[in-house]
Parts: C-alpha cells; sequence; structure tokens
C-alpha cells in the first residue's frame, strides 16, 4: 500500500505502538518512520528473506523498530508483542494471501496485542478486482479464491466477509468499504479497474 495514503488511515500519535503483519521489505513501515519517529513500529513477516531486508535497511534501529519472523497462520504473536499493547496494527495485502478457513484464528491472534479500543486497519484485494478477473481457467480453488503460477493463493474479499471477520472477532466497524481505482501504464498502454476493500476497525473496550 502507498505510504502516503496509509497516513490518511494513522493518527500516530506520541508513545504509540504500530505492528505491521505482513511488511513485505518494509515499503510502509520505513517511510512512515520517516514521517513521524515517535511511536514504536514492530513488523513481521512469515519470510526469513523479508526480515532480513528490513533488518539490513540503514533506517532500521533498534530503538525506534524491531523485526521478527512470524507466521501469522501458525505463531503465537505473543511470542515477541506483549499482550494488550498495540495502537495499530496494519494488514495490508496479507490476509488475501491466508486460506479462508485460517482467516478467523489470524484475527484472533492479532487481537490479542491490540489495546482495548486500538485498531486495525486493512487494506485488501476487493471482489471483482482486475487480478482477479485476469486468472485463467483453472486457478480458481474456490469461491473468491485463487491459486498463482508461483503456487501462492490470492483471496478476493467482499465487504461483507470483513465486517463479519472483524465484528465476530470483538471489532467495531469505523469504515469498511470498496475503494476503485485504476491501474495506469501508458507504455504497456495499461488502463485497468482495481478494486479493493479497506476498513478500520475498533477493538471494543
Ligand atoms: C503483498 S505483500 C504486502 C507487503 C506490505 N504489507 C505492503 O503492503 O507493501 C504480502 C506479504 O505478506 C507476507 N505473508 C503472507 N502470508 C503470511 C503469513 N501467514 N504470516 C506472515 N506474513 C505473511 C508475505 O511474505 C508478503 O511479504
Amino acid at each position: 500500500m502507498d505510504p502516503r495514503e496509509s497516513q490518511s488511515l494513522l493518527v500516530l500519535e506520541d508513545g504509540s505502538r504500530i505492528l505491521e503483519v505482513g511488511c513485505g521489505c518494509g515499503n510502509t513501515v520505513f517511510p512512515l518512520m520517516e514521517e513521524n519517529g515517535r511511536p514504536f513500529y514492530m513488523a513481521c513477516d512469515f519470510s526469513p528473506r523479508a526480515v532480513e531486508f528490513v533488518k539490513k535497511n540503514p533506517n532500521y534501529n533498534e530503538k525506534k523498530c524491531k523485526a521478527f519472523q512470524c507466521d501469522i497462520t501458525k505463531d503465537d504473536l505473543l511470542e515477541n508483542v506483549e499482550e494488550q499493547s498495540v495502537d495499530i496494527v496494519s494488514l495490508f495485502f496479507v490476509m488475501s494471501a491466508i486460506i479462508p478457513k485460517q482467516m478467523d484464528e489470524v484475527i484472533k491472534n492479532v487481537s490479542k496485542v491490540v489495546k482495548p479500543g486500538g485498531l486495525i486497519i486493512f487494506r485488501d484485494y476487493g471482489l471483482y478486482d482486475h487480478a482477479m478477473i485476469r486468472f485463467a481457467p483453472g486457478h480458481k480453488l474456490d469461491e473468491h479464491l485463487y491459486v498463482r503460477q508461483d503456487g501462492t493463493r490470492s483471496y478476493f474479499f467482499s465487504c461483507d466477509e470483513t465486517k463479519e471477520l472483524f465484528e465476530s472477532n470483538g471489532f467495531e466497524i469505523e469504515q469498511n468499504t470498496y475503494v476503485f481505482k485504476r491501474t495506469v501504464n501508458v507504455k504497456e498502454e495499461k488502463n485497468v479497474p482495481r478494486v479493493f476493500v479497506q476498513g478500520k476497525y475498533r477493538k471494543k473496550i
């Protein structure tokens, strides 16, 4: 997700603790740190290579951030993060990589580290996004669930599903909406419709 867009989703107060799940190489977390260095940032990913990449970034500083390896479907977040200590968790394009039957457990895992009153902010692929439409026949595994050439899964969310997923795990909906954009590449003469689901879900006190 473009970190400039995530700025509009976040109110970053001094002393806040922020966790990005599925951080990849840190394309969100480092721009946020640059913009506002006061919160403490944590970032995890199940790929050890991604975590190494984050740790080798010249802006990585253990006083300000912590990167750790974690498969959010299996590893207890409490091994690395204190219970009910995080103000904001971001889930940007990570839930779509998780198979539907594991999603509920993932949100329960994340919820353990969120403070009462804390936020989960979410953006991921929406139903009928261009990425879904261009899957060739034979790549559909189940309703809304597809497999890429490299074997990774991609799920496409409806707003009803995200509403149910977060409400059933003790979160109140502050935002839960489709975002419509276009990906334009003039050189490749590409101009395609994109559909994302974006949400802000607040943990009940
Ligand atoms: C599409 S990238 C998104 C990276 C970043 N959040 C962003 O928006 O730029 C998805 C990331 O989620 C990670 N991921 C996928 N499944 C995961 C899991 N079960 N636990 C933790 N991370 C996972 C992948 O390794 C990958 O780095």
